[in-house]
């Protein structure tokens, strides 16, 4: 999972399957800022190849990643300045500073294999947060809006690459198993390979329930980013005033599991 065949091609693959990494990252500064106006700290927990932390270096004169995957923190790297990635665990992590805004986008919350992990992720992304700061968390599908069986393909053309995916989408025990094969060709030749990703089906109420647990009073942003929707928090009692954000009205729409 997460290997260099995988990192190579990331961006390029899921920018062409409809991911915009920019407008994303667009959203979640207006939300941060609609609470917190004078963040100056983020940090992007899961942060990948680094898409989105490029985004908010523009926004946030402090901004740092962290990725358990080393082929995509080596990606993340070749972008940014050196130091602001990092590769340690959501678990366990330990910065020593806290953030204005801690971040977890593109459901990488829900490659943690149980709840009691989830929990102790939360736990140091409330270690890192500043006092009012603001935490925004990307779930997975609940398990009401999610489409069992679904098949993507895509065909991407990009800067000397061709690259075939197809994957299929089944429900097992309550996860999420997505498999996808991929055939990748450049000048060099070409590679196949497969990823098997699992992803936690939990319900909205395990969400909230494990806010509560970290003392979080958050909120649910339906039928944003992907269509999964956003969970924004900050530590119960701490006033966050939460402004009016331009896109974060919706419904929650069914889910595919189609972009992962
Ligand atoms: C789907 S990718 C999303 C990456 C990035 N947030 C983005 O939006 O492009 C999920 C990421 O979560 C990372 N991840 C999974 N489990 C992790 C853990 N326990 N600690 C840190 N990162 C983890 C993976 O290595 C992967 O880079």
């Amino acid at each position: 999972m997460f290997g260099e065949d995988l990192a190579e091609v990331y961006d390029m693959v899921y920018r062409a399957r409809g991911q915009d990494f920019d407008k994303e990252a667009a959203l979640v500064t207006e939300i941060v800022r609609s609470r917190r106006p004078d963040a100056r700290s983020l940090l992007d927990v899961g942060c990948g190849t680094g898409e989105h932390l490029v985004a908010f270096a523009r926004s946030f004169p402090s901004v740092t990643g962290i990725d358990l995957a080393a082929p995509m923190l080596a990606v993340a790297e070749r972008k940014l300045p050196p130091g602001t990635v990092r590769r340690a665990d959501m678990r366990d992590v330990d910065l020593g500073r806290t953030y204005d805004a801690v971040v977890s986008l593109s459901t990488a919350v829900a490659y943690l294999p149980s709840l009691a992990d989830f929990r102790a992720a939360l736990a140091r992304m409330v270690a890192h947060l500043a006092p009012a700061g603001v935490l925004v968390i990307e779930p997975w599908y609940f398990p009401e809006n999610y489409l069992d069986g679904y098949v993507a393909g895509d065909l991407i053309r990009h800067d000397g690459y061709t690259v075939s995916r197809v994957s299929h989408s089944r429900e097992q025990d309550g996860v999420t198993v997505i498999e996808s094969h991929w055939a990748v060709a450049n000048r060099d030749g070409i590679r196949h390979f497969t990823e098997t990703h699992l992803f936690q089906l939990w319900t909205r109420e395990q969400y909230a329930s494990e806010f509560a647990h970290a003392g979080l009073a958050a909120e649910y942003l339906s039928g944003v980013q992907a269509g999964r929707g956003l969970f924004v928090a900050h530590r119960r009692g701490e006033h966050a005033a939460a402004g009016p954000v331009g896109h974060a009205a919706g419904r929650a729409d069914a889910g595919t599991g189609e972009r992962r």
